[in-house]
């Protein structure tokens, strides 16, 4: 469902689909499996694929409002185009980064919701719960456990000096239960006050542009399976992602 949604959102021929299915499989395996040539396989297709969809949209131009790759070569800074690497490793990155996350999430809303009868026959009755029951699933199983940064000036929080220059790993799996910032911050609660503190979409200027996609994807992909089941349980073993995610890759359900 995450591939069908963002080949749709980035207006590419629903025949490829598959062949976008299969690469991003193989570099999510070959990435968490350590395995370097066929991570360089995926991703030197991807990087093709990226630079082939931008050709294609120097030559025949979408509407800039609904297309990312027209409205990026139509972008002008200081009058200038951006430069054709940064547009082609751009269309690369997103062709990973916005099918990998909302499958695990996927996962993991299952594996929650399949070991939590309660919770999972009360959003089936009341599916208008279910936008606030994603943020909680969001903050609680946080897909991306977190992205480096590098400190421009030296910094100092809660009493540790970062030297300008140092990298650093912000971790936003961690953050989100972070017993300061949420009350009993590994239980699931509906509607916590504060739910807008969850920095599971990150923060300030590298924000998820994602995000609102993601939500809906999320939303409409728990009410599907919410409406067409009338019960399912976890029913084996759970393979969990290795970094840079955290969640699950494969959720075995036994429907009832
Ligand atoms: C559950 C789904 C998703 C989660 C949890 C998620 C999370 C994140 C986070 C935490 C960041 C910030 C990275 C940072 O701080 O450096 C990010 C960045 C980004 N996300 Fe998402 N994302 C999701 C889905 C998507 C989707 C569907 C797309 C595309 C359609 C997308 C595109 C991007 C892009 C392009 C960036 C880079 C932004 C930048 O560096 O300025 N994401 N995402």
């Amino acid at each position: 469902m995450p591939v069908l949604v963002f080949a749709h959102w980035m207006n590419l021929p629903l025949d490829e689909v598959e062949r976008l299915e299969r690469w991003g499989r193989q570099y999510n395996i070959a990435t968490q499996t350590g395995d370097a040539v066929s991570t360089k396989e995926a991703s030197d297709a991807l990087y093709a694929r990226a630079r082939g969809l931008m050709e294609e949209r120097k030559i025949r131009p979408l509407d800039t409002k609904v297309d990312a790759v027209s409205a990026l070569l139509a972008t002008r800074v200081d009058g200038e185009p951006l430069p054709e690497e940064l547009i082609i490793g751009t269309i690369r990155q997103v062709l990973v980064i916005g099918v990998i996350a909302p499958m695990v999430m996927i996962g993991s809303i299952c594996v929650h919701l399949g070991r939590d009868r309660e919770l999972q026959d009360r959003l089936r009755r009341d599916p208008s719960l279910i936008p606030a029951a994603i943020a909680e699933f969001l903050r609680l199983y946080t897909p991306y456990r977190g992205f480096a940064r590098t400190a421009v000036c030296d910094i100092t929080v809660h009493g540790r000096t970062i030297p300008a220059g140092e990298p650093i790993a912000l971790n936003y799996a961690s953050a989100n239960r972070d017993e300061d910032v949420f009350e009993d911050p590994g239980t699931f609660r509906l509607h916590r006050p504060n739910i807008s503190a969850s920095i599971a979409f990150g923060r300030g200027p590298h924000t998820c542009p994602g995000a609102g996609l993601a939500e809906l994807e999320l939303a409409v992909a728990l009410e599907e399976l919410l409406a067409r089941t009338k019960g399912f349980q976890v029913d084996g073993d759970i393979f969990p992602t290795r970094m840079p995610e955290i969640g699950a890759l494969h959720v075995p359900l036994k429907f009832t």
